[in-house]
């Protein structure tokens, strides 16, 4: 599957996002003027989305085995825990964009908001990356990074010192803040997304001691540097910042079709 500006909009019945899984909930016997008919509601869940590169396809950056263990079970998890939840939540229905918003409820959040955001943060991660990325963008993506960095240099090195300031669990994000029409560079504890904040995610890195630790033990730094220079994709960037300028009107420079 390519990396997909469609990322930043996932809707349930997206065939084009998450894909939905279709169970039947729970069927049931009625009678109706004497016969007998069984019903069932058919309801629509997430599903777990692959990563669109083979499994080995980030190595000797990923390893295979990092990233089995991270996405098979860990993002596996998250999509079972939230399918799990909306079984019986209010909360059903939204797409998972609003589902993440309105489960933050304003920084006190509810039971369905860890699972939600980590599916969307995963996905988003896997679809961050590319074999052979990294490097440095071109054309309009740089010249914005270079706008409101100063330089990729400085980019690169405030997003390492972003990630090594983190204590603990949680994402390092490039971001587009929507009001001052600027990209910068947040981190996120734990399941938190810049989603919740009104922030367009551009890039995302998992922080979790799950995405690095079999690789790196625990040089985060190691791990950060390696995704920044051999793993991000700027293609997807690319796209992703195309989308992102429709919302905020950036104006110039015009980000190039890729
Ligand atoms: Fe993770």
């Amino acid at each position: 599957m390519a990396a997909s500006a469609s990322a930043l909009h996932l809707l349930p019945s997206s065939p084009a996002g998450f894909q939905p899984q279709q169970r039947r909930l729970r069927s049931n016997v009625r009678r109706q003027g004497g016969l007998t008919r069984r019903f069932s509601k058919v309801v629509s869940y997430y599903g777990l989305t692959t990563p669109p590169y083979k499994l080995d396809a980030l190595e000797p950056y990923m390893s295979r085995r990092t990233v089995e263990l991270h996405w098979g079970k860990h993002h596996q998890d998250y999509v079972d825990g939230l399918n799990k939840q909306l079984a019986t939540s209010p909360l059903y229905g939204h797409t998972l964009e609003e589902l993440i918003k309105e489960a933050y409820n304003n920084g006190n959040p509810l039971p369905e908001y860890n699972n939600a955001a980590q599916v969307w943060n995963h996905h988003f991660f896997w679809e961050s990356m590319q074999p052979e990325g990294g490097g440095s963008p071109e054309g309009g993506v740089l010249q914005q990074i270079e706008k409101d960095f100063g330089s990729f240099t400085n980019f690169r090195e405030e997003f390492i010192r972003s990630a090594s300031q983190l204590l603990g669990s949680g994402w390092v994000w490039l971001v587009l803040k929507r009001t001052e029409k600027k990209l910068a560079v947040v981190h996120t504890r734990n399941a938190i997304s810049p989603l919740a904040f009104g922030d367009i995610p551009i890039i995302s890195l998992d922080l979790w001691e799950h995405a690095y630790y079999l690789d790196y033990k625990d040089d985060r730094r190691s791990y950060v540097t390696n995704f920044i220079d051999h793993l991000v994709s700027w293609h997807t960037v690319t796209l992703r910042m195309m989308r992102a300028e429709s919302f905020v009107n950036l104006g110039e420079p015009t980000i190039p079709v890729a």
